[in-house]
Parts: C-alpha cells; structure tokens; sequence
C-alpha cells in the first residue's frame, strides 16, 4: 500500500503549487495531479455542487488505487472534506487559509484575507475565523475573477494587475501587515503581490503546511513509500489547452489530457 500514489485534486491548475511543496517534502512518493479545470471556477458555485464535483475527484484518484487523497483547494476543504471523511475510508489532507499563524504574529493587529467566494462563506472558515479574529481587524476579499485568468496563464499581466489593486486597497487603508493568501492558485501571485504590497506586509500561504500534515498522516498510518526508485508524477486535466498547467510544472513533467 504505501507504494501507492498520493491523489492530488483542485478545481484547476492551483492546487500545482501544493503539489510542487508535496515532492519537495516527500521527494519518493508517486502522485497523481487531477486538474478539474473544466469545472472552475469552483468559487462561485454552491455547497451541493462543491461536494458532487469532489465526490467525482476522490472516486476518480480512488479508482487509481490512491492510499491518502489532499484537496488541494480551499474551497473544496472548507465546504465539502468532512462529507468526504464521512465517505470514504482513506486519509484526507485538506487546505483552509491560514489565518491562526497570521493572527498570531500580527504587529499591527489587522490582516487580510483574499480567497473564493465559497471558502469564505464556509461554515469552517468561520469557525477557525472565530478562533483566531479576537482584538484583530480582519478585512476578508472575495479574489473574483483571478480563477480563470491563472487558469489561462495571465498571471504577469496588466489585466491582473488592474484586478488586485481594488482588491488590496481597503487592506492597505487598514494597516494590515499580513496578507493570508485563501486559494491555491495565488501562489502564483506572489511576484505581482509583491509589487502591489509595501515593503513590510508578509504574504502567509499554507502549502509548506499541507505537505507536512501530509508526510506526518502517512507516517501515523505507516504510508511512507520508503523505496528508492524513480517515482512516478502524473498529471491529468480535463481541457484540451494542457499548456498552462504545463509551464506552471516545467517540461520535466507530462501533463495530459483526460476526460473526466
Ligand atoms: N484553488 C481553488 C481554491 O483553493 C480555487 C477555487 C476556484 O476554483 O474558485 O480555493
């Protein structure tokens, strides 16, 4: 069993930026990336169709005999991993935005936080939101329309630019000196952030996070592929335009086309 791939999902090409902090921490295991691009946005859908199109992910990486799945999105953690738990018997690594570490360190006592519509409107985000948020100013922003131009590769572009000045303003009004960064498809983000931010805000992801939650559950469940060979990384995206995602991975790995 533990030589069994890792299932990796996300409505799109985002949840790359996990799956790049997986292999740096746990370099021997196999994995298998499942792009639902054809469905993202998943930010602007409902709760119910969330939970189907995660249902339809995890069946998909089951069938390929997966031995731990990690919801690589925000938006399907926070609104759809516990029916999953519920569901089926595998581990599941989910991703929420890391507010608690932002919280913690915040000098200036506000923070912001940019993410989907559907993670910040999760009954879960508020939980942890209610945990953390006491005597902190938290300036919440619905990231609207960043999906799918990551999803069609105008990250370093005046479109995008245009998009998170607006977006970043009332944060910056606000003094925040953290930005939580509540999808993985910002990741990709960070340079044009960067240039967006004064020098002093720090911008908080949780990928690093989620692939040390993984290697510490496939530990307890003596998962751990220990064997030396050459593991195998599959891609898979259900568009034709496999591009994108390709020049997210580099060429040293294939991203196919599959129909699901
Ligand atoms: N990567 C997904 C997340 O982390 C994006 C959600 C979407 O498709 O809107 O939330």
């Amino acid at each position: 069993m533990s030589k069994q791939p890792i299932g990796i999902f996300d409505s799109g090409v985002g949840g790359t930026s996990i799956w790049k902090e997986i292999r740096t921490l746990l370099p021997n295991e196999n994995t298998i990336y499942l792009a639902d691009s054809k469905n993202a946005p998943y930010g602007a859908k409902t709760k119910n169709e969330i939970i189907e199109l995660s249902i339809k992910n995890t069946e998909y990486l089951l069938q390929k005999g997966c031995k731990i799945i990690v919801v690589a999105c925000n938006t399907a953690t926070t609104n759809a991993i516990s029916i999953l738990r519920e569901k089926y018997d595998v581990p599941f690594i989910g991703i929420e935005p890391a507010i608690k570490p932002a919280a913690l360190q915040t000098q200036t006592k506000a923070i912001g936080i940019l993410a989907t519509k559907g993670t910040l409107s999760s009954a879960l985000f508020h939980e942890t939101l209610d945990l953390y948020s006491n005597g902190i100013k938290i300036i919440e922003q619905v990231g609207e329309g960043i999906v799918p131009l990551v999803e069609t590769g105008m990250l370093n572009t005046t479109t995008m630019r245009s998009l998170l000045k607006p977006y970043l303003k009332p944060m910056l009004e606000a003094n925040i000196d953290y930005l939580v960064l509540g999808c993985t498809h910002y990741p990709y983000l960070i340079p044009q952030l960067l240039d967006l931010l004064p020098k002093h805000v720090k911008i908080i992801d949780s990928g690093a996070a989620v692939a040390k939650q993984t290697k510490t559950i496939l530990k307890q469940y003596s998962l751990l592929n220990n064997d030396i060979k050459k593991p195998t990384n599959a891609f898979y995206i259900n568009i034709k335009n496999t591009e994108v995602m390709q020049s997210l991975l580099g060429n040293r790995f294939k991203v196919e086309y599959l129909n699901f």
